[in-house]
């Protein structure tokens, strides 16, 4: 007992030493700091992500002397200039930010190392270029010959597209003082450090660091800055999360490596609204707009296929059709297996314990299998029916009718209950050539004007799907 006391004292004053050195405890997933180590972030719950690094207080001697430099002022006061905003020249990546980038904004580019953030990057570097607006492009991971080899694939450039390889953010600063360019690409945050602060380059304090310059460059200079960021699942450096909440702007691109399609999803945006996606196709002569989704998602899809069905579902202002397959089989173990992919698989369980309670078929006995088709990733409640009629389906093994889409929100009493937008998830149908539309009977009255064009069948619980399937 005396021992394990005298040992905690030992490590309790070890900690201590530690922490009067300057250093602490960052979280490399959400950048939460604290004084001593935790096995689970308190901030963001994941494991295991605490990583001790040193501090530094003032090292710059800010906060020495506080100076009011303007007055507060009125909202009359102040003067929007409507063309603040410059094309990327990529439409999709134009409508993630919300209608082109804003002078003086900071905007991060998040991904999986190998995505395309560079490719994309690159391409819209081009663009700008062509416009007649400087770009400078920073890279701290490839050199000059590798970027030109890149470049080449893509296209012609012109003299407005400067590069630079360059890690040191004091460099950066003083590159972009000199040459004043109006838009600059940072790739990526990872690889950049500044000399005042001891930790390597990528750990939570630098990344954090260097955003905040990087900040205050853009506020200050009025240069729209792009950041890449890598997600990492191993090792000390600090994700894109760490840097979420300091920036104007997230983006994410996601996406299979092995597929081609990519996406290019807002997450966060002070100027316009998040939730909008850019679909694209990664070719070899870099990324392609796509810019009819639905046919994209839906080509290959099976005719009459049992257990497969076409739901249409809402990224921001944009409906998109995908197709939900199903796979239902008699189990070989007590506890039956559940997966999907590219939805939540609790949500899958929870719909089937409705349709065997409500319907009364037997699926605890089943395994069951869903997939999103094309990789893509969805948890709206809208979802819910398409899922069901797809187990439905399935199950009984009879096909659904390729012509056919479905959408509505389930409740735990098996009814169907009203989603949002369904006028433009019904015209998005229609656009695509189907035929017959199962949608919640409370949506009906919102889709009067729909009415010549598709068959509409309204629907109030699970169990008025037998008629229809
Ligand atoms: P890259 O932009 O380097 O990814 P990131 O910067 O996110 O790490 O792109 C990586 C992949 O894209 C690479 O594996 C090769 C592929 N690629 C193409 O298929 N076509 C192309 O034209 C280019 C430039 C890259
Ligand atoms: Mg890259």
């Amino acid at each position: 007992m005396r021992d394990a006391y005298a040992f905690f004292k030992a490590v309790l004053k070890g900690k201590n030493m530690a922490k009067s050195k300057g250093s602490a405890f960052f979280c490399k997933e959400c950048g939460y700091e604290s004084a001593k180590w935790f096995g689970q972030c308190p901030a963001c719950k994941e494991w295991n992500t605490f990583v001790e690094e040193p501090v530094i207080k003032d090292a710059t001697g800010r906060k020495k002397t506080v100076t009011l430099s303007e007055a507060p002022v009125t909202l009359s006061q102040i003067s929007v200039e409507t063309d603040d905003r410059i094309s990327s020249g990529i439409g999709e990546l134009d409508r993630v930010l919300g209608g082109g980038i804003i002078k003086g904004s900071l905007v991060l580019v998040g991904g999986d190392p190998g995505i395309g953030k560079s490719t994309l990057l690159i391409q819209m570097c081009r663009h700008i270029a062509k416009e007649n607006h400087k770009v400078l492009y920073i890279s701290g991971e490839e050199s000059l010959k590798q970027i030109k080899l890149r470049a080449e694939r893509i296209g012609e450039f012109n003299d407005n597209l400067t590069l630079m390889c360059e890690t040191n953010l004091d460099n950066v600063e003083a590159a972009l003082k000199k040459y004043t360019p109006e838009v600059v690409i940072i790739d990526s945050i990872q690889t950049m450090y500044r000399e005042e602060i001891g930790s390597a380059p990528g750990s939570v304090s630098q990344v954090r660091e260097s955003t905040s310059v990087l900040m205050q460059l853009a506020k200050g200079l009025g240069i729209s800055i792009f950041i890449v960021g890598h997600v990492t699942k191993e090792g000390v450096v600090a994700g894109p999360r760490v840097l979420e909440h300091m920036v104007d702007t997230v983006l994410y691109f996601e996406g299979d490596r092995q597929a081609a399609y990519r996406i290019l999803r807002s997450v966060k945006n002070r100027f316009g609204s998040t939730n909008e996606i850019g679909v694209f196709e990664m070719r070899e002569n870099g990324l392609m707009e796509v810019l009819n989704a639905s046919e994209y998602m839906l080509s290959g899809r099976p005719e009459d296929a049992p257990g497969s069905i076409v739901v249409c579902l809402m990224e921001g202002t944009r409906p998109i059709l995908v197709e939900i397959q199903a796979l239902v089989c008699r189990t070989n173990f007590n506890l039956p297996r559940r997966t999907a992919v590219g939805t939540d698989p609790n949500r899958v369980n929870l719909l089937m314990a409705v349709i065997e309670k409500r319907m009364g078929l037997r699926l605890s006995e089943c395994d069951a299998y869903i997939n999103i088709a094309g990789g893509l990733r969805i948890n709206e409640p809208a979802l819910d029916l398409g899922i069901v009629m797809a187990i439905l389906s399935n199950y009984k093994n009879k096909e659904i009718g390729s012509r056919t889409i479905a959408f509505g929100e389930v409740g735990l009493a098996g009814e169907i209950r009203a989603v949002s937008q369904a006028e433009m998830r019904v015209a998005e149908a229609v656009k695509l050539g189907f035929e017959k539309c199962i949608v919640p009977s409370v949506c009906l009255k919102s889709l009067e004007k729909l009415k010549g064009k598709i068959e509409l069948v309204g629907v109030k619980s699970i169990n008025d799907l037998i008629g229809i399937m």
